[in-house]
């Protein structure tokens, strides 16, 4: 079953116009969220950062509370103990133009569909990565659905073998093309602060704070290139993507080119709060 503008209809017989704004101008923001053990995560993080993209394109969103609870009932009815659930909402569908009218209705589409896990040989020898230069718009704060550079971005990592492509900008990382990035120094982890030009993730922040309550010293500053090559161990975070340990980038080892110990403790912890602290929907 999936959700579309109120209903729950069969997948197969799901529709949206071809006029839809989201078709012509990828005009819409979006959310990914993961459910682990038949528990919901971190919903309700999501929903606000889903709220301040709406904001941040002039997007009406629907009433939170209802969204909320048909995220909910969707994920009961299709009853995946472990899946993610996606939700956008476009600007809605009206003649092709470039400026929108007022009080255009949006549209909300969700899906929930099971997790394709990672191998997990992935977390356990690490991934290796490629950089790009970040060609992106000055907004990356906002989780647009104009995904276009990141899209091409993940491929030729893809395409090069490698798990993720990180954006560097001006000689500083940014972020990866659907994750945040952090280095250890020294046993402290060290991640670029919240600016416009990257994602404020919901998993970057609540492994932040799983570094505090694990006292792990953690800062966010600006990382240069030069110190993503010379860190200790590197490790991307992200909804799908969890905590994962990247051991090489553009063909070179990071530290001694093995997953660290501070990602795989981070790892760890986190999987434990997403099966504890979920709202369960099964
Ligand atoms: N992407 N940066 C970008 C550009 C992202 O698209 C994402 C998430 C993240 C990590 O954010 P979070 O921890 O809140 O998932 C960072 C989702 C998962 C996606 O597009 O599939």
């Amino acid at each position: 079953m999936v959700y579309v503008n109120g209903r729950f209809v069969r997948y197969c017989e799901a529709t949206v116009s071809i006029e839809d704004r989201g078709y012509q101008f990828a005009d819409g923001i979006y959310e990914v969220i993961r459910v682990y053990g038949g528990k919901v995560f971190m919903l309700d993080e999501h929903l606000q950062r889903l709220a301040r993209s709406a904001a941040a394109i002039d997007l009406p969103l629907p009433d939170l509370t209802a969204l909320r609870r048909d995220a909910l009932e969707l994920l009961t009815r299709n009853g995946f103990p472990d899946s993610i659930i996606y939700i956008q909402v476009t600007r809605g569908a009206c003649p092709r133009r470039h400026q929108y009218p007022d009080g255009l209705a949006p549209t909300v589409v969700m899906t929930a569909r099971k997790m394709d896990m990672h191998p997990a040989r992935f977390r356990q020898e690490g991934v290796s990565v490629i950089s790009v230069a970040d060609d992106r718009w000055a907004r990356c704060h906002i989780k647009s659905i104009s995904l276009l550079s990141n899209i091409l971005a993940k491929q030729k990592a893809h395409k090069q073998g490698a798990f993720e492509a990180i954006y560097v900008r001006d000689g500083f990382v940014t972020e990866g093309t659907n994750t945040n990035v952090f280095v250890v120094e020294d046993g402290a982890i060290v991640t670029p602060p919240l600016t416009n030009y990257i994602l404020p993730g919901v998993t970057r922040r609540a492994v932040l704070n799983l570094a505090a309550r694990l006292a792990i010293p953690r800062r966010e500053e600006p990382v240069s290139v030069d110190r993503l090559f010379a860190a200790t161990a590197v490790f991307l975070t992200g909804t799908t993507t969890e905590v994962m340990p990247v051991v090489s980038i553009d063909g070179r080892p990071v530290g001694d080119g093995r997953p660290g110990p501070v990602a795989s403790c981070l790892f760890e912890g986190y999987m434990d709060l997403a099966y504890r602290e979920g709202e369960p929907v099964l």
